[in-house]
């Protein structure tokens, strides 16, 4: 089938859009009929035989590690080290029997990547993939591939992709956590039932467009810029700011909230926009209050929040965008779309090439 735009613009904006579709399909791949439980391909895996997984990706696959991280640890009680395929590969790290090691990769043919999982061969207990690709080399060296039929991905900045790999890996932690005993029968029932909820939840967020354009086009005016997020949002800032420099150019880095304190306070000025994002969780206060430090020395802050989160903590606020209310657990699914809005249509106001941009490529096969 020959692969067109659709009507849109660009390859990226057709695929943001494709989201609730793409994600629906994930879901309904995994998720077993009476929605009661959740089935992973092959034999599946016994999250009770593992006691620790390590990731190694590169780009917005390592940041899809890095959400899931706090999910298999939260709900499984599994520990979790995450790291770039690159220095993975290099660290001569110990692997050892009843670790997992999962590999998330859009091509599955990411170099690095790639190497990383050889290195894991004969030392990990399984070799686990999350890809897009079944005959890539990544899926087809592992002892299970875990699709996560996003379909063709085109622009060179991944979305779709990075939000179907962040529902795959949640579903991952949502059969360790069951299986490992720490979330009932009726508990997994009901965050699946919410799961199948995000795809309409997310087609309503499709309503913040305007209001992100908006803030792009004044935000391409910025040189630099920066995203700070708490807990489970601090790897969706982290994407937020890889996102925007990749297509918009302009420079941008993500700290954890906390963090701010210890060093890119130094940075902040009026000429300094600062993505914030805070669901009304249990972090929000905390959130909120570094939040409020940057005002407190002139930052221009745009707040990504709920309708709770923004009538408290609007005021002062630079620009507010309003996503509706999700369940905590799938909160960084649904964030991933203002985060890809802004770089896309920063980058459209700055007339760059967004779905090729400049010395980037789709997929890495080089080291
Ligand atoms: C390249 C792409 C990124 C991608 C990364 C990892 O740098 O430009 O968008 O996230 O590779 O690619 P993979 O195919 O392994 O997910």
């Amino acid at each position: 089938t020959r692969i067109d735009k659709a009507g849109h613009k660009h390859f990226m904006s057709k695929e943001i859009a494709e989201q609730p579709t793409v994600i629906s399909e994930t879901l309904a791949a995994y998720i077993a009929n009476d929605a009661s439980d959740i089935n992973l391909p092959g034999d599946g895996v016994d999250f009770t035989k593992i006691n620790r997984i390590v990731m190694a990706s590169c780009g917005t696959a390592y940041y899809a590690c890095l959400t899931a991280k706090y999910w298999f640890e939260q709900l499984a009680h599994l520990p979790v080290e995450v790291d770039f395929a690159s220095e993975f590969r290099y660290r001569t790290p110990p692997v050892t029997e009843g670790t997992a090691a999962l590999f998330v990769s859009q091509s599955g043919e990411t170099a690095d990547t790639l190497a990383a999982l050889r290195y894991c061969e004969g030392k990990a207990s399984s070799i686990l993939a999350v890809t897009n690709v079944p005959e890539s080399s990544i899926a087809r060296e592992s002892d299970l591939n875990m699709p996560i039929y996003a379909g063709a991905e085109i622009g060179v900045a991944s979305t779709k992709a990075f939000t179907c790999q962040l529902t795959v890996l949640l579903l991952m932690a949502l059969k360790a956590a069951h299986a490992r005993g720490h979330l009932t029968g009726e508990e997994l029932k009901v965050k699946l039932a919410a799961l199948r909820g995000l795809p309409a939840i997310m087609n309503q967020a499709m309503g913040i467009e305007e209001a992100v354009r908006d803030v792009a086009v004044q935000l391409s005016h910025s040189r630099d810029a920066l995203f700070l997020g708490r807990g489970v949002m601090f790897p969706l800032a982290l994407e937020g700011a890889l996102k925007l420099k990749e297509i918009s150019y302009i420079h941008a880095e993500a700290y954890a909230s906390g963090e701010l304190k210890h060093g890119p306070i130094a940075l902040i000025d009026e000429n300094m926009p600062v993505i914030v994002m805070a669901p009304r969780d249990a972090l929000f206060d905390k959130t909120v209050s570094n939040m409020q430090e940057v005002m407190a020395r002139g930052g221009k802050v745009v707040l990504i929040t709920d309708a709770a989160g923004a009538a408290e903590a609007s005021d002062g606020v630079w620009h507010t965008i309003v996503l509706p209310d999700i369940d905590d657990v799938i909160a960084p699914i649904l964030y991933a779309l203002p985060v890809q809005y802004l770089a896309y249509h920063t980058a459209v106001a700055k007339g760059t090439d967004v779905d090729q941009p400049r010395n980037l490529a789709k997929s890495v096969t080089v080291e």
